[in-house]
């Protein structure tokens, strides 16, 4: 029997007692198979989905390649109740720029990859974008709402409703989840929380809830949740993504063909290979638990399984929003001015955020002063991006951009 139709025949076994799990950091209520705990609604809800997902990939699995990239408004809600709470409209861009990045495999870590799981990584040809309208008007696409609730991510109103998610119950309210995937940041008590397709309780708490602790691209901190992947794995939730080992034990997986059988989650940063089931685990992908600076990866499978979840409701429609229309086209070519460039003199991270409104892909590199090449990356001109240069040495150094055959150029200080 082949691997496929096993795959099958262990999803309809288990299906009648797929239930809700929840464990210490993670909220997400993945349906983990154990049989507790799920409503009728919502087993019910499941199996569709599962249904529709595995025709959805019956259907689509050769045409991979003649998709185009979609891009998804994002509004994030900073629900804050102490000032720690709170983030820069920078550090949300810079939080946003690396979901991107990670789901177009365009992270800094892809290189860390093992050879042999190279081919199965995926641009997963999704981007985000913070909502530039809202209700007609411009918007940067951030909320901010000060709460005196401690803990509020993890807060219920008598009559059910989930607090962060309405204004009147100290939280911020959602905007209409049909345009807009709806990102809350508040006290969650563990690093984050997402709802898979169809689960919410109502439309108006679907989407994913990061913990403080847990949120934002911080390049020089110590922390291992802050290279913004707490995001990216939630988002595979919200996408449909089951954590890479299933549950524990050889038998059952995240239904990706693709991800090897795992027996057990990961932690802290392992060095490859780490075996079990007979196979090497794929300890860096994202929906594993290990650290933020180990994670590198979605693969081929796990995009299908996204692709299918964007056609189901109310994520379908987040394909077409206008959330991130750009009313004015401001600035086509590019000047040194249009480059915004941080810290400079920089230690071991530079932010760069570049005033041109369109949509080409950038070149960019690093020159020291003797005109050799230290480091070179694409990026798009309307995205803000963090780098990580701590292995570049003291000096001074040029930084070029080159789109369309346009070159700009600004001096970088590298002093640590
Ligand atoms: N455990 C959390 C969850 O499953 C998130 C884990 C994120 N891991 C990370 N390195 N950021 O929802
Ligand atoms: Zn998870
Ligand atoms: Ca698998």
């Amino acid at each position: 029997m082949n691997i496929k139709k096993l795959q099958f025949i262990i999803l309809f076994l288990f299906l009648p007692i797929l239930s809700i799990a929840q464990d210490h950091n993670c909220g997400t209520h993945q349906p983990n198979f154990t049989g507790k705990n799920m409503n009728k609604f919502q087993l019910h809800q499941i199996q569709e989905l599962e249904l529709f997902t595995q025709k959805w990939i019956a259907k689509n699995k050769n045409k991979a390649s003649i998709r185009e990239i979609i891009t998804i408004p994002v509004v994030v809600h900073i629900v804050w109740n102490t000032p720690a709470d709170n983030f820069t409209d920078l550090e949300i861009e810079a939080q946003i720029d690396a979901l991107t990045a990670d789901f177009r495999k365009m992270n800094e870590n892809t290189t860390s990859i093992p050879a042999s799981f190279q081919s199965l990584a995926a641009d997963v040809e999704i981007e985000f974008c913070l909502a530039t309208v809202y209700e007609g008007k411009e918007t940067n696409g951030i909320v901010r709402k000060e709460t005196s609730l401690t803990g509020i991510g993890n807060l219920y109103h008598s009559d059910n409703r989930r607090r962060i998610c309405y204004d009147d119950l100290g939280g911020s309210s959602a905007w209409e989840p049909e345009d807009y995937i709806n990102i809350w940041v508040g006290q969650l008590g563990l690093l984050g929380e997402a709802t898979f397709p169809g689960m919410a309780d109502t439309k108006y708490e679907d989407g994913v809830f990061i913990d403080p602790s847990a949120f934002g691209f911080f390049c020089s901190s110590s922390s291992n949740y802050v290279l913004g992947r707490t995001l990216t794995h939630e988002m595979g939730h919200f996408f449909n993504l089951y954590h890479i080992w299933g549950e524990n034990g050889c038998t059952i997986d995240d239904l990706v063909m693709d991800t090897p059988m795992q027996n057990v989650s990961s932690s802290g940063c392992p060095l490859h290979p780490q075996v079990s089931c007979g196979s090497d685990d794929m300890f860096m992908n994202f929906m594993d638990y290990t650290d933020d600076r180990c994670m590198a990866m979605f693969t081929k499978g796990q995009k299908m399984r996204m692709l299918a979840a964007l056609d189901t409701f109310p994520r379908e429609s987040l394909k077409i929003s206008d959330g991130c229309a750009r009313s004015i086209i401001k600035n086509i070519t590019l000047t040194p001015d249009d480059i915004l460039l941080f810290p400079n003199p920089a230690t071991d991270c530079i932010h760069i955020d570049l005033d041109l409104e369109n949509d080409l892909p950038i070149r960019m590199a690093i020159y020291d002063t003797k005109g050799r090449e230290i480091y070179s990356n694409h990026i798009f001109a309307k995205d803000l991006r963090t780098f990580n240069i701590s292995n570049i040495s003291n000096g001074i150094y040029f930084i070029y951009f080159e789109s369309n055959g346009q070159v700009a150029s600004k001096k970088l200080i590298i002093d640590k």
